[in-house]
């Protein structure tokens, strides 16, 4: 079984600071093979946010994959925004990330949907990249085909029914339907701050959507919370745990069998 915790929106400046000092014990109880964080790790793109938030990320054992939000750019840098937006996330946390992580069950790759400045007015939208999605696909593709394929990213690729935002990402549907034929099994982000677990069926084509909640005080109506997912060659398992009344509790799991996920696919 391999053991997987997903954080994303910690927002390192208004994280939830009872929470933050309770996660790291319940995380290390939970035995996690890989640590996701799908960006959003800090709140304004700030020296001491992020320098905070490596600190903290450095106390975690085990791999990790990381991948940054539309947060980790700078919020009141024009120039920065335009010209290095991620220069304090390539300096202070993307060293901490594992390029990609594959063991006997799962492959996870993650893909950066978050962009400094874009040609639309709200640039806290997600992008999809194409070429770059297919160019790591290919990495992917080299694992089993058993072996369950993950993205992460900061961006739902499409928005859940549940979504407080109604938005779109940039390719995001496009995207998916791709992910589906290259027989890809899910897309792992943040971003809406609420957790989800969302099958994908039009055409029959299906990719899930796994959503993380948010450790920061931006919250809207759910409590602080992180999902714990795992895998064995049966099924996968997303477990939101959430934090009330000064611990941390579990919610009724979301289960997927893999033979079922696999088989609804078209054939490539
Ligand atoms: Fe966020």
């Amino acid at each position: 079984m391999t053991s997987i915790i997903q954080f994303a929106d910690i927002h390192f400046g208004v994280e939830d600071r009872d929470a933050m000092a309770a996660v790291k014990a319940t995380v290390d109880g939970l035995k996690p093979d890989v640590t996701l964080i799908c960006g959003d790790i800090t709140q304004n793109g700030k020296k001491h946010e992020f320098i905070a938030a490596r600190d903290w990320i450095r106390t975690l054992s085990g791999p990790k994959i990381i991948t940054p939000g539309n947060h980790d750019t700078p919020m009141f840098g024009i120039f920065q925004r335009i010209f290095d937006p991620f220069g304090r996330y390539k300096r202070y946390i993307a060293p901490l990330s594992e390029p990609h992580h594959t063991d006997q069950h799962v492959c996870i790759m993650p893909i950066n949907t978050s962009r400094g400045v874009q040609a639309k007015t709200d640039w806290s939208l997600g992008v999809v990249d194409m070429d770059e999605m297919e160019n790591k696909v290919k990495v992917m593709q080299a694992t089993a085909p058993q072996t369950v394929k993950l993205f992460i990213a900061h961006h739902p690729f499409i928005y859940p029914p549940s979504s407080p935002l109604d938005k779109e990402t940039q390719r995001g549907p496009e995207a998916l339907k791709r992910l589906s034929e290259l027989n890809i099994d899910g897309v792992l982000t943040g971003h809406i701050h609420v957790p989800f677990f969302l099958e994908r069926q039009p055409d029959a084509t299906e990719v899930l959507s796994i959503g993380a909640g948010t450790l920061s005080v931006r919250r809207r109506d759910r409590a602080a919370s992180f999902n714990h997912i795992h895998i064995d060659g049966e099924a996968i398992t997303m477990t939101e745990i959430f934090w009330k009344d000064g611990k941390f509790d579990r919610a009724e799991p979301f289960i997927k069998k893999i033979a079922e996920l696999k088989s609804r696919r078209p054939a490539i």
